[in-house]
């Protein structure tokens, strides 16, 4: 099975340590949440899985492999796919041509019309079959974040890593993206979120991570990430917390 595992993962730059002993499990077919304050180490987490960083110390296994000291392409092409913070298309091609390029990488049938079958399935699947004739820059941004899905999507992925992908959207664009996510969940990819708005962490999340200064301080289910004071004072304060249920479910609710 896809398991991904990391174990006692640090990475240090310079005199920075950006990722603190981190040890952590993502089973095949959970939506996990990554979450924590600007600079807790999210991002850098997802580029260590990737391979575009190694640890300075620690292990990284996927489907029981070691994948650590691995090249960001044998990684990608072991099923593991990320979308970018900052998105990047290639803005002087198509929308179709940009799935078409990680397409060609991960086509299971070599040639031009393979992989164009496959990126259109891709921007189907997104929604954005409509503008494949668009340049990508010509997108909005939630066209743009609508891409990088599709993008990721044409690697197969078995296990996805969400980079906030609802920033910077409006609120329709957001359930729109929510659809999405689990849409691609339903399709039995593994998938870890990173995002801000715990509106979307706590509707699509069975389990939630949380990273404060690079170590994970607390990691549960939902009800129990807002309810934990470590969590609160790091993180959510006082608008999130969920204390009235907190008190609930001493009494049996939770
Ligand atoms: N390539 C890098 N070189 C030096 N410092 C980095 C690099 N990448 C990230 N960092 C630092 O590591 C810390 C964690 O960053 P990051 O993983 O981007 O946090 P997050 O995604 O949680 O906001 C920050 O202090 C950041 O400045
Ligand atoms: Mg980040």
């Amino acid at each position: 099975m896809s398991t991904l595992q990391l174990t006692g993962v640090t990475r240090r730059f310079g005199g920075l340590t950006a990722v603190d002993d981190v040890t952590m499990t993502i089973e095949p077919g959970e939506i996990v949440g990554l979450i924590g304050p600007n600079g807790a180490g999210k991002t850098t987490i997802v580029n260590l899985v990737t391979g575009v960083f190694k640890p300075s110390t620690g292990t990284i296994r996927f489907d029981g492999r070691r994948i650590d000291g691995r090249k960001p392409h044998q990684i990608s092409r072991l099923g593991v796919a990320r979308t970018y913070q900052v998105v990047q298309p290639f803005p002087d091609m198509t929308v179709l041509e940009n799935v078409m390029a990680p397409a060609t990488f991960a086509a299971r049938a070599p040639g031009v019309q393979a992989a164009r079958t496959a990126a259109m399935e891709c921007l189907e699947f997104v929604g954005l079959a409509p503008s494949q004739g668009l340049l990508a820059s010509e997108l909005t941004l939630a066209g743009r974040k609508r891409l990088e899905l599709a993008k990721s999507l044409a690697m197969h992925p078995k296990v996805l890593l969400l980079d906030e992908v609802n920033a910077g959207l409006n609120p329709a664009e957001i359930d729109t993206a929510l659809e999405l996510i689990r849409a691609i969940s339903a399709r039995g990819v593994t998938i870890v979120i990173i995002e801000h708005l715990m509106k979307v962490v706590l509707s699509l999340c069975s389990r939630i991570l949380v990273l404060h200064h690079g170590a994970l301080i607390a990691e549960g289910s939902p009800q129990a990430i807002t309810r934990d004071e470590r969590v609160i004072r790091a993180y959510l304060g006082d608008r999130y917390a969920d204390r009235t249920t907190a008190a609930g479910g001493a009494n049996g609710h939770g």
